[in-house]
Formats: structure tokens, C-alpha cells, sequence
């Protein structure tokens, strides 16, 4: 938007003056300068940048003037993202398409993109039930993607890199809240596994590269759209998390839907998350790189838990969602799925102290918004 109201007004600016002919060449000049200078955003490389966190964050670093370039090989996301990331920003961030586990590809895009300043790598398969049963391609696609990012940002200069974690390093954890120096556990899925040995790849390549600074964000469950119902989850096929799975069947494309599990030892029997909206988790980001950016961090690497530092039950996220939205659920207890834990939520107090960051939005706002965006999507009034 912040953009959008930048061009309109220059190009009417630029027409007064060409117009009035009045000491015009100095002062094209001058505004040719602030354009040339706006032109010279950071420029931030955003892997895995048209899926569900990815585009949200890409709308926060172009409202804070960066520039977000954005690779992802569309397998879980749509390039018509981008338009939409326009419609908010006014700015179409640019786009490469291809797969982050094919190092040539990766080399290219680097001699091509001088000068980037970070990155931020989401880009990863993210499916925990998918991943119990396909573990070599959640391994493959997960460790391998970053090992290649860290190659090159080694080869090519690129100092800083913002991993997306998981609160699944816990694994069931057996103090709550957990804070960053809650001891891991052993993963209780592949795809949490491929998290853990990411975070320690991470860690070691710093150590050994002290040229290089991470910061590992630990997220725990992000759910909800932007206010402007143009971006948000979108899940292809079944929905793996609960939200969207709630709003497409209150939308009417899933005839139910699937509680996994009520024997849990919680209050009403079903697991308990920590929902935290997706426009918080996107700011948080950009902090984490003006953080790097800017030489604050405390060390090489550093770890934050992304969290609001409340624990939803799922009955309870489906009791808020009927009672924000109207919308009555059809739901249906079903056995526990692989791979889930039972309860977790965040201590947010490093993060809200060291980053001055605080996820803001209520749950009722988060569960509206992620029914707008569902509703915007189906063209359902
Ligand atoms: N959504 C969650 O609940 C959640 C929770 C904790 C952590 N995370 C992590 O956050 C990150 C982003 O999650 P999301 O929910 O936005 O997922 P998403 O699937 O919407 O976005 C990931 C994007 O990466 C792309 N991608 C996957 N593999 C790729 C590859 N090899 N090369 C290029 N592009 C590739 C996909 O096409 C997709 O657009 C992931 O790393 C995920 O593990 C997500």
C-alpha cells in the first residue's frame, strides 16, 4: 500500500512539474535521486516465498522498504501469490522459479542476484503426517535445500540467514511453557527431525564460519490471513493443519471435520497448540533481520520462540471459530495421528524482551481473518 501511494504520487509529481516548466530540470533531478536511492533497498532472498508464511512476510519487508527476492518451486504454492503481494504492496517482488535442492540452479541465481544481504529460508516440506510416511523425501528436500544455501552463501558472500524452526524440536516436552533452553527431544516425526538436524547444521556451519550469523526461529502454530483476505493458507489436497481444515469445512469442501484424538491427558482430551497469527509471525522476521542488519545480535547464532504463550485446545479452537464466525462445525472424533504430541506452548519471554517484539492479534481476530480469506477464495458472501 505504503508503495502503491509512493508511485501514484510520484507520477503526479513528476507530470506538476513537467507541466509547469518552472526550474524543471533541477528538480527531475532531484526526484530522479530519491527514486535512484529507493531503488537501492536490501535486498533479501526469500526461499519458499509464495507459501503460506513466506508471502506474508514478503508484504512486511516490502512495507519496511526492503527488497524481497523470491525463489520457490511452486510444489505446495501458486505464482499467483505474487499479484496478490502487488495488490497489497504495490510492488511485484521479483521471482525465481526453480527447486533449492539443485545446486546449479542455486550457483546461477546467485552470479545473476548480487548483493543480497540476507536470507530467509522457509522454503521446506512441512507435512508431519506426510513426512512419517515419506521420511527420504522430507530428509532430502529439507537438509539438502539448506546445506546448498549455506554453500553458497559462503561462496558468495552472504552473511545472514533466518531458518525456520519449529516448536516439533521439543518434541513433547516434559516442563511447560517451553523457553529456548528447554532441552530438545528426541523428534517424533521425520519432518520434526529434519528441523533438529537443520538447527544443527546451522549451528555448526557458524561455528565453523564465524564470518556467518543465524537466527533460528523457532514457530509455533501460525494460523490466520492478512487483514486484506489477498494472501493466506492454501493448502493442496487434504489440509495437514487444523485451521484451514476448519475453514474449508465451514466452506463446504470437506464434509467433516477430523479431531485427531480425545484420550489426551489435557482438560478436554484433545491436543493443545499454541496458535500464533501469521501477520505477528511475519513481523517478527523483519526484526530478526534488521536485528542481523544491524550488528545487534548477541551472538553468531541465536534462537527465538515464536509464540503468543498460550495453549489452545483443538475443541477449543473450534468452539472459538463457531462463536466468532457463527458458523456451526461438523466434527468428528478420530483416532490420534502420528507423529502429534500431545501439548506444548511458548514461554515468549526472550523473544518479547531481546526482539521488543510481541505477537499482538487475538485469537477471535485471527480465527475471523482466516475465514475471510477462505470465504474471499470460494466467493462465498
Ligand atoms: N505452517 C506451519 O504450521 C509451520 C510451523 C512451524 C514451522 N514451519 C516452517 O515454516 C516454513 C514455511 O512454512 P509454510 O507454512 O509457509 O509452508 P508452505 O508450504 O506454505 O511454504 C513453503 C514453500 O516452499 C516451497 N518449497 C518447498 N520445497 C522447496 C524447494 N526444494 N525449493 C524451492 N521451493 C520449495 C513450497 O512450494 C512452498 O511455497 C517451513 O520451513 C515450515 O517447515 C511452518
Amino acid at each position: 500500500m505504503q508503495n502503491l501511494f509512493f508511485n501514484t504520487f510520484f507520477k503526479l509529481l513528476i507530470t506538476f512539474i513537467y507541466r509547469s516548466k518552472k526550474n524543471h530540470h533541477v528538480i527531475f533531478l532531484f526526484l530522479w535521486l530519491i527514486r535512484y536511492q529507493k531503488s537501492m533497498k536490501q535486498k533479501i532472498l526469500i526461499t519458499g516465498g509464495t507459501g503460506y508464511i513466506g508471502s506474508h512476510t514478503v508484504v512486511e519487508l516490502i512495507n519496511e522498504g526492503f527488497e524481497p527476492i523470491v525463489v520457490d518451486n511452486l510444489s505446495n504454492s501458486s505464482a499467483d501469490v505474487l499479484d496478490n503481494i502487488e495488490k497489497i504492496t504495490g510492488t511485484k517482488p521479483v521471482f525465481e522459479q526453480f527447486d533449492l535442492t539443485d545446486k546449479a540452479k542455486l550457483d546461477a541465481f546467485f552470479e545473476k542476484y548480487t548483493n543480497i544481504k540476507a536470507i530467509i529460508h522457509f522454503a521446506a516440506s512441512k507435512a508431519v503426517g506426510e513426512s512419517v510416511e515419506k521420511p527420504l523425501l522430507y530428509y532430502r528436500n529439507n537438509l539438502v535445500s539448506l546445506m546448498n544455501l549455506i554453500d553458497c552463501q559462503l561462496k558468495y558472500g552472504v552473511s545472514n540467514i533466518v531458518f525456520s524452526s519449529s516448536c516439533t524440536v521439543y518434541g513433547q516436552p516434559d516442563v511447560l511453557p517451553v523457553t529456548e533452553k528447554t532441552s530438545r527431544k528426541d523428534a517424533e516425526s521425520p519432518y520434526a527431525n529434519t528441523k533438529r538436524v537443520n538447527e544443527d547444521i546451522l549451528h555448526d556451519a557458524i561455528h565453523a564460519n564465524p564470518q556467518l550469523n543465524g537466527i533460528s526461529l523457532r514457530y509455533f502454530n501460525p494460523i490466520g490471513a492478512h487483514p486484506s483476505a489477498l494472501i493466506g493458507e492454501l493448502p493442496l489436497g487434504v489440509p495437514q493443519n487444523l485451521v484451514p481444515f476448519i475453514t474449508q469445512t465451514a466452506a463446504g469442501l470437506r464434509g467433516e471435520l477430523k479431531v485427531f484424538g480425545n484420550d489426551y491427558d489435557t482438560p478436554d482430551g484433545s491436543a493443545i497448540r499454541d496458535y500464533i497469527n501469521v501477520v505477528d509471525l511475519a513481523k517478527a522476521h523483519v526484526v530478526a533481520i534488521k536485528r542481523m542488519l544491524n550488528g545487534q545480535s548477541k551472538a553468531n547464532y541465536e534462537i527465538f520462540n515464536l509464540g503468543t504463550g498460550n495453549g489452545y485446545s483443538v475443541l477449543e479452537i473450534v468452539k472459538g471459530f463457531e462463536k466468532a464466525t457463527g458458523v456451526k462445525l461438523n466434527y468428528k472424533i478420530v483416532d490420534r495421528r502420528a507423529g502429534d504430541i500431545e501439548k506444548i506452548w511458548a514461554d515468549t519471554t526472550y523473544a518479547n524482551n531481546e526482539l521488543g517484539w510481541k505477537a499482538e492479534a487475538t485469537l477471535e481476530e485471527t480465527l475471523l481473518s482466516a475465514w475471510k480469506w477462505e470465504k474471499n477464495l470460494r466467493n462465498i458472501l
